[in-house]
């Protein structure tokens, strides 16, 4: 396996883009991303092109959104993987050129959620689920979904919904500081606790919203990188898998069994201690679609003991300065959370992050040179994590 490193990365404002068509959306990642990277068009060997769709009129987006970008790859595929197909689709990128197929990969996701009404799109959106079975049968929505699991978390561990909402106040605070973001106002406990019940225990601002947006990374092949002198962030590991179909075959519901696997494996790969990976890594984006959610990754990724979670965030442990800074961007929470397009959207903030790019607030201080992406799909159906870093290492 050759090594592989992301070389440019970008993703659009983020929020409600009547604005633009599926192609206009994806142009605006693709173009600062094939900028960044100081290449050309010609160069991209392949394209994978990640997006759950459903709501959208297009069915073969790659081709569309491929056309419209002016590129003209050997070839190109749509990846789906729910609320991770983001990260499949650099899993996949890395892969083709790690084994020597291209030289360099195009990964880039986009979704066009708003244009269906919100009944509409939750009712999709219930499909990453067990849709026939579940849905149809007992009416769980995603938001119904993740309110299993806190309510089981709340209860194991004396945990109060007003604990949940500091990860919203903590997400909404620095998604302010981001001008991609789709909400940018800070909150407060207090405004968190009386937002209306969507499923509960979890309220409006413990949801992640219903979001437009694209995101692209360009992965590149160690030969080439050295030949172009690009910036570069290498992928040191990727750990994947998958879970339960049907949640009533689960035995735990205060942690996602298929993230803790995922984790193990990119520890692995990557070099990293999975006893103390908080203290090897500068930051982590994880996947907070609620916020239980974040509060279960931090156990899931070995950040905290079982149970533990939620002191990292009242002790601001996951602010900038504490123990590993977590969502700097907002978040799915903040940022939102365009299905498709999340993963490489994360993968894009940790690139500018490991870099020094990250304008004003947002930016930590880089000391560790590695950093990891979280994002799951579905309740825990996939997993995948992914750690970047400065220096060559692992075994992606
Ligand atoms: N957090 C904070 N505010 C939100 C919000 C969110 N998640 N979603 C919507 N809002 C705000 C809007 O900005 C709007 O504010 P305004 O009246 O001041 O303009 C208001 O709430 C109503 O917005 P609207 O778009 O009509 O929301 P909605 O009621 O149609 O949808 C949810 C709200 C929570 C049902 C929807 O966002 C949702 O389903 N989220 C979950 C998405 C999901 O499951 N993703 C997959 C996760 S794995």
């Amino acid at each position: 396996m050759r090594r592989v490193g992301i070389i440019g990365a970008s993703y659009t404002k983020f929020g409600e883009r009547f604005d633009v068509n599926m192609q206009e959306l994806a142009w605006e990642a693709f173009s600062d991303a094939i900028k960044e990277a100081n290449i050309e068009k010609d160069a991209i060997d392949y394209f994978v092109l990640s997006n759950m769709g459903g709501w959208s009129s297009e069915s073969l987006p790659a081709v569309i959104v491929s056309e419209g970008l002016g590129i003209n790859p050997k070839g190109s595929v749509r990846v789906e993987a729910a609320c991770a197909s983001g990260s499949s689709a650099v899993k996949l990128a890395h892969d083709i050129v790690a084994s020597g197929q291209a030289n360099v990969v195009l990964a880039l996701g986009i979704e066009k959620m708003r244009e269906s009404p919100t009944k509409t799109v939750v009712e999709y959106i219930g499909r990453a689920g067990n849709f026939m079975w579940e849905f149809e049968n007992f009416g769980l929505t995603f938001p119904g979904y993740y309110a299993l699991y806190a309510t089981a978390y709340m209860s194991k561990y004396s945990v109060k919904e007003e604990d949940l909402c500091e990860v919203a106040v903590k997400n909404h605070y620095y998604g302010s500081f981001n001008e991609k973001a789709q909400f940018r106002n800070k909150i407060t406990v207090e405004k968190c606790m009386s937002s209306p019940y969507v499923a509960w225990p979890l309220k409006l601002y413990d949801c992640s919203p219903i979001t437009d947006g694209a995101a692209a990374v360009l992965i590149a092949s160690e030969d080439f990188i050295k030949e172009h002198k690009s910036e570069t962030a290498w992928i040191s590991g990727i750990g994947y898998a998958t879970g339960t179909a049907n949640l009533s075959k689960r035995d735990d519901f205060t942690g996602l069994e298929a993230a803790k696997r995922a984790a193990l494996q990119a520890y692995a790969r990557a070099g990293l201690d999975p006893e103390k990976p908080a203290s090897q890594l500068d930051l982590a984006e994880v996947h907070d679609c609620f916020t239980i959610a974040e509060v279960m990754a931090y156990e899931d990724l070995g950040f905290a003991k079982k149970g533990e979670g939620i002191k990292l965030v009242k002790e601001k442990q996951t602010y900038k300065g504490g123990l590993i800074p977590v969502n700097l961007d907002g978040g799915l929470k903040a940022k939102g959370h365009p299905i498709g397009a999340t993963g490489e959207s994360m993968i894009a903030e940790l690139y500018h992050q490991l870099l020094g790019k990250v304008k004003g607030e947002r930016q930590t201080d880089i000391k560790k040179g590695r950093a990891l992406a979280h994002n799951v799909g579905g309740t825990g159906h996939y997993a995948y994590v992914t750690v970047l870093s400065l220096e060559k290492g692992g075994v992606a």
